[in-house]
């Protein structure tokens, strides 16, 4: 029988008090809703289905792909009228497999058990036993145990509203049984809503068996709501993240302060500090340690290299054994080959700084070659903006940079050339000499400082 999973994504989500559709917001740097895409393509269904209605365009915009069919949701009138708006694209023969967009932490393994062979044909309800039921629709078993329906919170009497298993939203039906049942529900509930959860009375009314499987992970089970639910649902993902680092083999000094938002890719005893952030794609590589506050993106870094507290790194590629930071900031195409020191309130962009060079305090480095050896003193900047464009600076190796010299670009400095402090270079500074650009010193003897009158 072919699958098709419908995912239901097409509620505004009042609770969250948002103009971007629930689904759209982020938890650990993706949308809610790519992680039930991803989960539901690793399922190989015939089609994916996404019900769409509020704000949807932004959906259809964010996740076009050829493998994903959309059915409109003009008014969000409940679950099941939700589901309905998917059917006409599926065929009678397939199965149905219910996810909600707004459940995102469930994983593929709990819903493979939903397809053991022992439930083809009937109807299979993932369910969750939480220690807090509030909001969900709770699972109701006759006496010997098969379920009979489900009660949604509102609809509840008090000791219906004690029971502690709920449906988590996901489900998997066949298709035929499906149409009939989503024609029967109606509005008459509290929220006059039709309501998915209706089927369930209805399938056990027309013979069916409906079983219910436990997740054993009831954090799975997280509906998102509301601004609580989403940052719950962060941690969750957090700690899964550092979860997996740890059994990697990474020392991470507070797995409860840790974010990775992305892929976090690392080599033999990385040490990662309190209250790193990892965005997109990052390597390091063996023995790397990571300081406390250090924001990564898209970088790579080579064995040893330490990334001093507060640092900002995007777009770099270090070498071996580099030390960065503290407090510095290393912007997109910087390239550090090995032990390349940077250090503290330093910004870097699109240069390449060769291996052993140095520069260690307050100075910006922006389209610039540096060679081997270099030592770059404090509150160095390659000027390299003239209002237009960019120009180009280029150190030779084993070039000295005084300290506060501005370097005006397009500029070249050669090989084992020195260059006074203070020094405004607007010509090239020749190979191995000293290279001076500053106003003489001067003393005026009779001068006096003005002196304010009492
Ligand atoms: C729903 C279930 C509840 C279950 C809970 C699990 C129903 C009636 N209730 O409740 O039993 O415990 O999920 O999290 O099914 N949606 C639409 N169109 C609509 C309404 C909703 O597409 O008209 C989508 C939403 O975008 C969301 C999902 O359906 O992704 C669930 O809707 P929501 O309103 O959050 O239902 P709950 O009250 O959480
Ligand atoms: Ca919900």
């Amino acid at each position: 029988m072919s699958l098709a999973v419908v995912i239901l994504a097409a509620g505004q989500g009042t609770r969250m008090r948002s103009d971007v559709p629930k689904v759209l917001h982020p938890l650990a740097g993706e949308s809610m809703l790519s992680y039930v895409i991803d989960v539901a393509r690793q399922l190989e269904p015939e089609q994916i289905n996404i019900v769409y209605g509020f704000e949807g365009e932004k959906l259809k915009e964010k996740f076009d792909s050829s493998d994903i069919t959309w059915s409109h949701q003009s008014e969000q009138l409940g679950t099941g009228h939700a589901l309905a708006q998917a059917m006409p694209s599926v065929s009678k023969n397939s199965e149905i497999l219910v996810m909600c967009g707004d459940t995102p932490l469930i994983t593929l393994q709990s819903i493979k058990a939903l397809f053991h062979k022992k439930y083809n044909e009937q109807v299979t309800l993932l369910t969750s036993v939480v220690e807090d039921p509030k909001n969900y629709g709770r699972i109701i078993r006759n006496n010997s145990g098969s379920i009979e329906s489900i009660i949604e919170e509102r609809d509840a009497t008090e000791s219906e509203k004690l029971i502690k298993e709920v449906n988590t939203g996901i489900m998997r039906l066949p298709a035929n049984g499906l149409k009939g049942w989503l024609k029967k529900i109606d509005i008459n509930n509290k929220q006059k809503e039709f309501y998915l959860t209706d089927v369930v009375s209805l399938a056990v009314k027309d013979g069916y068996q409906v079983n219910g499987v436990i997740l054993d992970d009831e954090s799975e089970a997280l509906g998102i709501n509301d601004r609580y639910d989403l940052a719950i649902a962060e941690r969750i993902i957090q700690s899964r993240n550092a979860s997996m680092l740890l059994d990697f083999g990474a020392t991470l000094i507070d797995p409860d302060r840790f974010d990775l938002r992305g892929e976090l890719t690392i080599g033999k005893d990385v040490v990662i500090d309190v209250n790193a952030i990892f965005e997109g794609n990052v390597i390091l590589k063996d023995r790397v340690k990571i300081g406390p506050n250090v924001v990564i993106r898209n970088s790579q870094l080579g064995n040893d290299c330490q990334v001093l507290e507060n640092s900002v790194l995007d777009g770099v590629t270090a070498g071996n054994n580099c030390i960065i930071g503290p407090f510095a900031r290393l912007r997109p195409d910087s390239y550090l080959e090995n032990n390349v020191k940077v250090g503290n309130f330093v910004e870097i962009k699109k240069s390449n700084i060769s291996s052993k060079s140095k520069i260690n305090h307050l100075s910006y480095i922006g389209d610039t070659i540096v060679g081997e050896k270099v030592n770059i003193g404090a509150g160095t900047v390659t000027c390299n903006y003239d209002g237009d464009k960019k120009h180009q600076t280029t150190i030779g190796d084993d070039v000295f940079i005084g300290s506060g010299t501005m370097l005006v670009a397009p500029i070249e400095v050669g090989k084992s050339a020195t260059i006074a402090a203070g020094s405004t270079i607007t010509k090239n500074a020749p190979a191995d000499q000293l290279t001076l650009a500053r106003g003489k010193q001067v003393t005026i003897k009779s001068w006096k400082r003005p002196k304010k009158k009492n």
